[in-house]
């Protein structure tokens, strides 16, 4: 029975990781969790765990309320409170956080040689380098939940030979039947609605603007320490092959299933144990109905920022994320247009000088000094 500590419980991924757990409730049980703002949740996951020991929530005003409520679960609070969940005798930690405030926890729980099943993109985008000396030093083990890094690892786990390129399909997102100049005036109602994927408003904005699959090429980057060069993006509408490796042979191996996050977050927590069905194809043009088109960088310019992430490390992932963070929230309130969240984060990218080798302390200084630039921006749009 693996004792499941489960940040960020309300949202997309965190409710269908309680949906993969309840339906296996022999294998998973909850000891900790947190919320955001969504405290309401609380209750109803509670009533479904009674092994729950922890819970953490954002609001420090409202701790002492659930402390009375619940006197035999510890309540805590704010970013220090996600760590003392995993202090818990939780042996895994599902990391489903959405932004920057999913790196600590990540680090903190390989540190004290924890199971991450890792949602959290932002985590690797970011702190790609101190993850991965953590786990080069033998601390904790680390599961994507991403479903295409899942995919990828599910097809490397079968043949890692010879390989030519990692191949990240890519929906589009919401805009992706309209043309450069056709995305000056959308709105945030519009970006959310996703073809394929129901999820977060973060992420699912990410997807208009196809940061998302920039994030996606630096967490592949990371997870399976190859070059910006092998890494390669197909727009694939039905969001049907979650992923794909082309071989040098020229062969090609896929994952593919009806798009449900349930499918990797359940490998995750099963740490990949799983049986794999092979079935040989020629092309990809034998699976019927499905479409595809190449991925064009002058339509989706931002994407080439991944490179940089990637080559030169250092600071830049806090920075295309900080930035990104700010101009999301802003343009989901209406603040600044959609085209302008690339303009930040270009403009931010450009200025900074980088610092290689950062610490965690570095990193959260950039963090918050990019937060910091972004908010002026955005300033400076709502006057326009
Ligand atoms: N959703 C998907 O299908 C999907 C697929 C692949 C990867 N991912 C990745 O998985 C991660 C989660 O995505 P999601 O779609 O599940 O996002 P989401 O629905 O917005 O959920 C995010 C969770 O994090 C909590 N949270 C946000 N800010 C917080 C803070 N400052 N302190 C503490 N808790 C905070 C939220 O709490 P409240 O809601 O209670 O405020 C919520 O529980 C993201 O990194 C995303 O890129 C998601």
């Amino acid at each position: 029975m693996r004792k499941i500590c489960l940040l960020g419980a309300s949202g997309s991924i965190g409710t269908q990781t309680l949906d993969v757990m309840r339906k296996n409730p022999t294998d998973f049980t909850l000891v900790a969790f947190s919320v955001g703002s969504k405290t309401r949740k609380i209750a109803h996951i509670i009533n479904m765990y009674p092994d729950v020991k922890a819970i953490c929530i954002k609001d420090k005003n409202k701790v002492n309320y659930y402390q009375s409520k619940y006197p035999n679960i510890s309540v805590y609070s704010g970013d220090e409170g996600l760590l003392k969940l995993i202090d818990t005798d939780a042996d895994m930690v599902v990391n489903a956080l959405v932004g920057f405030v999913g790196l600590k926890p990540t680090l903190y729980a390989l540190e004290k040689d924890k199971i991450v099943c890792l949602a959290n993109k932002e985590a690797l985008v970011v702190g790609g380098e101190l993850v991965n000396d953590l786990l080069k030093k033998g601390h904790g083990k680390l599961y994507p939940i991403d479903s295409e890094h899942s995919a990828i690892k599910k097809c490397l786990m079968v043949d890692d030979h010879n390989i030519s390129k990692i191949m990240l399909t890519a929906s589009g997102g919401a805009f992706r039947k309209l043309n450069r100049d056709q995305l000056k005036d959308v709105k945030a109602e519009d970006a959310l609605k996703h073809p394929t994927w129901k999820m977060g408003n973060k992420i699912t904005i990410d997807c208009a603007t196809m940061i998302n699959k920039a994030f996606e090429v630096i967490e592949a980057h990371y997870l399976f320490g190859c070059p910006y060069s092998q890494i390669g993006i197909k727009l694939h509408d039905e969001s049907m092959i979650h992923s794909y490796i082309v071989y040098k042979d020229g062969s090609m191996r896929l994952d593919i299933s009806k798009p449900d996050m349930r499918n990797p977050i359940k490998l995750a927590l099963y740490e990949f144990v799983t049986d794999f069905k092979t079935v040989k194809a020629n092309s990809l043009e034998q699976f019927k109905d499905l479409h595809f088109h190449d991925f064009d960088s002058k339509r989706y310019p931002i994407v080439k920022l991944a490179k940089y992430v990637i080559e030169d490390k250092g600071t830049y992932g806090a920075v295309f994320n900080a930035s990104n963070e700010v101009a999301v929230n802003a343009f989901l309130k209406d603040q600044i247009p959609f085209l302008a969240i690339e303009d930040i984060v270009n403009k931010l990218m450009k200025e900074h000088e980088n610092i290689i080798h950062p610490t965690y302390e570095q990193i959260a200084e950039i963090d918050a000094k990019t937060r910091q630039n972004a908010n002026e921006l955005v300033k400076k749009w709502r006057k326009k």
